[in-house]
């Protein structure tokens, strides 16, 4: 193996560390918790999953969370009324509504409504309008790909100037993830499905962040040596010598590209424990935003 492993663990756990501690001193001056609202609609196995470890993240940090679970059949009425109570609520620092919504429901005018004070998940299109704008700030960046940047920051890689091409070019990673590295100064490639020759743009990249949800997609010889690779795919695939009968992957093939890469993620264990941290640090900030020390 020639690449620095990225332990996205450990790193998670000292931004975890971090916030507690600030959660802490917030208490010890009389400031009220952070509190993380969580809206979720439906039943489905792996948002259920993702929406319990956040409230549980909320408990071990010290903050607070109320969790707001509606039915799969939810109107859009039903779904706006949850939003804007939270919205009223001055208890609640941050307002998540767990993506993707089920199919007959209006993502983006839920998201429009949430109190941009209170948009720790960065998606509100004002917070993601600011982001593609030089010289304007959001108040929060999109957890998983704020995760990738800071993961790149920690070991010191360098983003100015850097050929970066971003695998995917979703609303939850890979077009925030473009952005971010724009905003610091790299030069950016975002490929998707209709790109002409992948393993050559990507062959081009400095740092190449995968975002495509196709396992293990991307080959030791699509990757340019000494690149920092990030990859941001969970992918389940079967293996019978696991007990739970399955193992979670990447969008890289790893033991292909470890031996190409300068940095690399591994999966799992990277770029997955910081979407988490990252929303902690998020909440945290509502806190502070909202009630300065
Ligand atoms: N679904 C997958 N990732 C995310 C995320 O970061 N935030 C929300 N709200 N939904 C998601």
């Amino acid at each position: 193996m020639t690449a620095q492993l990225i332990d996205g663990k450990a790193i998670a756990q000292q931004v975890r560390e971090e916030v507690a501690a600030e959660v802490g001193r917030r208490a010890a001056a009389g400031k009220r918790q952070p509190v993380l609202a969580t809206v979720l609609v439906g039943d489905r196995p792996d948002s259920v999953s993702y929406v319990t470890s956040k409230g549980k993240a909320c408990q071990e940090l010290g903050m607070g969370s109320v969790s707001r679970h509606l039915p799969g059949d939810a109107t859009q009425a039903d779904l706006e009324a949850a939003v804007r109570a939270l919205n009223a609520d001055p208890a609640v620092s941050g307002i998540l509504v767990q993506l993707p919504l089920p199919a007959h429901l209006d993502e983006e005018r839920v998201l429009s409504l949430i109190n941009i004070e209170k948009d720790v998940d960065g998606f509100s299109p004002v917070n993601i309008g600011r982001l593609a704008q030089k010289g304007r700030e959001p108040l929060f960046v999109p957890c998983t790909p704020y995760g990738c940047i800071y993961l790149l920051e920690q070991v010191g890689v360098k983003i100015e100037g850097a050929n970066a091409v971003v695998l995917g070019r979703s609303n939850i990673v890979g077009m925030p993830a473009a952005l971010l590295l724009i905003g610091r100064n790299a030069t950016v490639t975002v490929c998707h499905s209709r790109t002409r020759d992948l393993p050559a743009v990507c062959r081009q990249a400095d740092i190449l962040v995968a975002a495509i949800g196709r396992t293990e997609m991307v080959r030791g010889d699509w990757i340019k040596p000494g690149a920092a690779v990030i990859d941001v795919g969970i992918n389940s695939v079967p293996d019978a010598t696991r007990k739970s009968g399955h193992r979670l992957v990447g969008d890289v093939n790893f033991d292909e590209a470890k031996e190409v890469a300068g940095w690399i993620t591994p999966v799992p264990g990277g770029v997955g424990p910081m979407t988490i941290a990252m929303l902690m640090r998020n909440t945290l900030r509502a806190a502070q935003m909202q009630d300065p020390a």
